[in-house]
C-alpha cells in the first residue's frame, strides 16, 4: 500500500514527466508547406488579378474621371494622372465595366459622341443620382489604354436588345465598312479596339432581370449567337452571367444547356459579407473579423464545387470560371451616401485579398479571370480619393506584392498547418500559393490570418533548387489598421529578412495577420 503522500508525489512526478515530453513537441510545432515544383503544369493567368469599375458612387466620376476641363486635378483627357499612375504599378491586366447592376440599365449609345449632346439619365441602382454620360465607351477604352489593361465590357441583357448589344461589339471591334464602324470613325477613332471580353448581362438572377437559370440560358443563347467570334480577331470571349455564391443549380443549367461553341466563360459572384449585419469597415471585433474570414475562405469550396460541375460538361476545361465580383462589403463610411458603397480598407481586407488570390492561383486551371470589386472608392477598393488627394489601401499592397504571380507557372503546394480559433470555431490559419517565372525565380505567398499568434513555417522545396531567399511583408500591429489621407503610409510593405534557407527547406516565422511574399532564386 502507498501512503497518500507518496501517491501524490508520484502523481506530480508523472505530470512533470509528461510535461517534459510535451514541451519540445509544443516548441517544435510548426506548419509544413510542401512545394511540388516537379508537378507544375498550369499557368496563373494574369487576368486573375483583374479589377471591376462600375458607374457607382465615386468610382468613375471623381475616382478615375474628373473631366477634361479640370484644372485643379492633373489629368490626361479627363483621367486622373495620380490614380492611373498608381494603378499602372498593379499591372492591371483586365478591367470590367460599366457594371454590375448598372450594366443592365445602360444603353451604350447614350455615352458616345459630343458630350454636350449626350442625354442625362438616372442611376437607379446607385443613389438615384444623375448620370450625365460624360464617361462612355470611348472614354473607358481610353482609360484601359492609359492603364495598359484589357477591357471587359458587360452588355445590357436585362433591359437591352440583341441588336443594341451586337451593334456595340461592331462599334468597338469591326474594322470593315459598317454603320457602327462609321459611327466610331465619326467619333474620332479610326482603328477598332478589338475588345475581347464581353459579359452577357450581370446577375441575371437578381438586378439583371430576376430571371431563372432556365429562362436566362435561352436569352444567353440568343445574345451570344449575334456576337460572331470573327469580330474579336477570332478570340472573342463571351462570359455568361453566373451564380451567386453557392447557387450550384445555376452553373449546372448553364453548363448543360449552352452549346460548347457559344460560351468561353461563366461568372461567379461571391462577397465576404453578412447581409444582415455588414458592420463597420474599421471598427470591428475579432469575432467579426473571424466571421468575415469564414465567408472569404468559403471561396475555396465554391471554386471547387462549381469547377466540379463544369468538369462534367467540359472535362477539357475550355470554359473559364470567371469570378468577376469578389471582396469584402461593409457599412458605408459614416456620413457618406449609402448608395455609393464607399468604405475604408484595413488589414482585414489585406487578409481577404491575400487568401483569396492564393485560392485563385491554386485553381488556375479553371479560374482564368477574377475582378476585385471595385477599383476606386467603392467596396474593397485599392485606391481611395478625396478631392485632389489619393491614397492606396492595404489591399492595393497585396495586389502589388502578388504581381510576381502574373502569368507564372503555378507550383502546387500542400499545407499541413494549425488552426486559427476564436471561441468554438476554427479556420486554417495559413494560406499559401507558389509560382515560377520564366526567368526561373520562384515566389511563395503566405498569409497568416491568425489575429493573435505568429506561425513557424517550414517550406520543403521539391524538384527545385534555391540558392537565395528574400522577401517582402505586409503587417501592422492591429487588424483594424488602415491608411488615411492624413497618414497615407501607415500600412505599407517592408523588406522581410526573416526567412532562412537550409538545404532544400526554407524556415520563417509569420507574424499575426501578415502577408509575406518570398522570392527564391
Ligand atoms: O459591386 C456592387 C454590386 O454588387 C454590383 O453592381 C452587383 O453586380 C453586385 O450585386
Amino acid at each position: 500500500m502507498q501512503s497518500p503522500i507518496r501517491r501524490a508525489l508520484l502523481h506530480i512526478a508523472g505530470q512533470l514527466a509528461l510535461f517534459m515530453v510535451l514541451i519540445p513537441a509544443v516548441a517544435a510545432a510548426q506548419d509544413v508547406v510542401v512545394v511540388d515544383a516537379d508537378l507544375a503544369r498550369d499557368t496563373i493567368s494574369r487576368n486573375i488579378y483583374g479589377h471591376f469599375s462600375e458607374h457607382l458612387g465615386r468610382c468613375i466620376y471623381g475616382g478615375y474621371f474628373v473631366g477634361e476641363g479640370n484644372t485643379t486635378i492633373p489629368n490626361t483627357r479627363g483621367m486622373r494622372n495620380d490614380v492611373v499612375a498608381a494603378l499602372r504599378k498593379l499591372k492591371i491586366p483586365v478591367l470590367r465595366w460599366p457594371g454590375g447592376c448598372f450594366a443592365d440599365t445602360y444603353h451604350w449609345k447614350d455615352g458616345i459622341g459630343p458630350r454636350a449632346k449626350r442625354p442625362s439619365i438616372v442611376n437607379n441602382w446607385w443613389g438615384g443620382v444623375t448620370e450625365d454620360n460624360s464617361f462612355g465607351t470611348n472614354e473607358f477604352l481610353d482609360l484601359c489604354e492609359q492603364l495598359g489593361a484589357e477591357p471587359y465590357i458587360t452588355g445590357n441583357v436585362g433591359s437591352g436588345t440583341v441588336q443594341e448589344f451586337a451593334q456595340w461589339v461592331q462599334y468597338t471591334n469591326f474594322d470593315g465598312v459598317s454603320p457602327m464602324s462609321a459611327l466610331r470613325k465619326e467619333n474620332g477613332r479610326e482603328k477598332s479596339w478589338k475588345v475581347r471580353y464581353w459579359g452577357i448581362g450581370n446577375e441575371a438572377w437578381g438586378c439583371g432581370g430576376n430571371m431563372t437559370a432556365e429562362y436566362y440560358v435561352n436569352l444567353y443563347r440568343r445574345f451570344a449567337t449575334f456576337m460572331p467570334a470573327s469580330w474579336g480577331n477570332g478570340s472573342l470571349s463571351r462570359i455568361a452571367s453566373g451564380a451567386s455564391s453557392s447557387d450550384y443549380h445555376w452553373t449546372e443549367v448553364l453548363m448543360r444547356d449552352i452549346p460548347a461553341g457559344l460560351i468561353e466563360g461563366i461568372a461567379l459572384h461571391h462577397y465576404a459579407v453578412d447581409w444582415d449585419h455588414k458592420g463597420s469597415a474599421t471598427d470591428f471585433t475579432e469575432e467579426e473579423y473571424f466571421a468575415t474570414m469564414q465567408r472569404a475562405l468559403l471561396m475555396e469550396e465554391l471554386v471547387r464545387r462549381h469547377s466540379t460541375i463544369m468538369d462534367v460538361y467540359d472535362p477539357k476545361k475550355k470554359v473559364a470560371l470567371v469570378v468577376d465580383e469578389w471582396g469584402g462589403w461593409y457599412d458605408v463610411e459614416p456620413g457618406t451616401n449609402p448608395g455609393f458603397l464607399f468604405q475604408q480598407n484595413t488589414m482585414r481586407d489585406a487578409m481577404i485579398a491575400g487568401a483569396t488570390l492564393n485560392i485563385f492561383n491554386n485553381h488556375c486551371d479553371r479560374v482564368r479571370m477574377a475582378n476585385l470589386a471595385q477599383t476606386v472608392n467603392v467596396l474593397q477598393a485599392v485606391v481611395l480619393t478625396d478631392g485632389a488627394r489619393m491614397l492606396v489601401t492595404p489591399t492595393y499592397h497585396v495586389m502589388e506584392m502578388y504581381t510576381v504571380h502574373h502569368d507564372a507557372l503555378m507550383l502546387p503546394v500542400s499545407v499541413r498547418g494549425g488552426d486559427y480559433t476564436v471561441g468554438k470555431n476554427s479556420l486554417p490559419a495559413l494560406s499559401v500559393s507558389a509560382s515560377r517565372e520564366k526567368s526561373g525565380a520562384a515566389h511563395i505567398s503566405l498569409v497568416n490570418i491568425d489575429a493573435g499568434k505568429s506561425r513557424d513555417v517550414i517550406v520543403e522545396l521539391r524538384g527545385m533548387e534555391c540558392s537565395s531567399v528574400s522577401g517582402r511583408i505586409l503587417v501592422s500591429p492591429r487588424i483594424q489598421d488602415h491608411n488615411t489621407f492624413d497618414d497615407p503610409d501607415r500600412v505599407r510593405p517592408a523588406e522581410f529578412n526573416g526567412a532562412r534557407r537550409d538545404g532544400g527547406t526554407v524556415r520563417l516565422k509569420l507574424p499575426p495577420c501578415s502577408v509575406v511574399v518570398l522570392n527564391l532564386q
